[in-house]
């Protein structure tokens, strides 16, 4: 079943005492030429029943390291006070479509310096996520249960992100559903907007039509350039495998790996 287009997904923990600091009233979604381009949805609503020990992990820490997004009414067009949510001030990586977040946390392990927001719909991925931060005691990683759309829009002010990481989105293969997409021009400008100068965008798929569809999309945004081959970069590129990756090599399908750099 696919979530309906516009309708944001059902709030399962109201905005809490330890999540950065909001206004109640909500502004209306950034208004400008991207907006009408953007996907509506790019995501089909998952079954995600918790387990017992996921569910008593959620209930101890999500209202600290988590936030959701599904409540309109208790999330306002401020953006996140991200320096008193990690407490402290470091680069920060936006994540969208974290899944289960393997990659995420390797990652947020190997750059103990980088603050890291993971951004999922899927609850069971976010709950995986935070049970592996839990266990591991890692102090870097944030999440968000909403749409990434929506995320960049209402949450993430402009030029203030050292990157942004999408690994094998949802390749919404029929033609019809490509509008769908996560990355597409509209949501290229607005990670552009969002990146700070030398910020990095770094997508990877498994999708060879998506592939091309994101090379276009990003190459057409003048505010980003190809990064050079082997050119230093504020952020890690090197991304493990996840089981999703190995799926798709094991399918036969090449993973192809773009990365922009918003030019200082
Ligand atoms: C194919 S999975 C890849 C998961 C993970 N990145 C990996 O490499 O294993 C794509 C994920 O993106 C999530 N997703 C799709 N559209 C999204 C959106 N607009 N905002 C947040 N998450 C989204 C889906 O729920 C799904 O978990």
């Amino acid at each position: 079943m696919h979530a309906q287009p516009g309708v944001g997904i059902r709030p399962d923990t109201p905005v809490d005492a330890g999540a950065p600091a909001m206004r109640s009233a909500p502004d209306p979604p950034m208004a400008g030429p991207d907006q009408r381009h953007l996907p509506a949805t790019s995501f089909r609503s998952r079954r995600s029943a918790l387990s017992g020990a996921q569910r008593d992990t959620w209930e101890r820490r999500w209202p600290e390291l988590g936030l959701s997004l599904g409540d309109r009414d208790s999330v306002g067009g401020e953006p996140l006070d991200t320096r008193g949510w990690f407490g402290r001030a470091a680069p920060l990586v936006l994540e969208v479509g974290c899944g289960s977040g393997s990659s995420t946390l390797a990652m947020a392990k190997q750059e103990p310096g980088i603050d890291v927001i993971a951004v999922e719909v899927y609850r069971r991925g976010l709950a995986q996520l935070l049970c592996a931060v839990d266990r591991d005691r890692v102090a870097n990683i944030r999440m968000i249960r909403g749409n990434g759309i929506e995320v960049l829009q209402r949450l993430i002010a402009p030029g203030s992100l050292i990157g942004v990481r999408v690994f094998f989105p949802d390749p919404w293969p029929k033609a019809r559903h490509h509008k769908r997409r996560f990355l597409q021009p509209a949501t290229m400008g607005m990670i552009a907007d969002r990146l700070l100068p030398g910020g990095v965008l770094h997508a990877a798929t498994d999708h060879p039509g998506y592939a091309g569809h994101i090379a276009e999309a990003g190459d057409g945004e003048p505010r980003l350039r190809r990064a050079d081959p082997g050119a230093p970069l504020p952020i890690s590129v090197a991304r493990p495998t996840t089981k999703y990756e190995t799926k798709a090599h094991e399918a036969g399908s090449t993973v192809t790996e773009l990365i922009w750099v918003r030019p200082e």
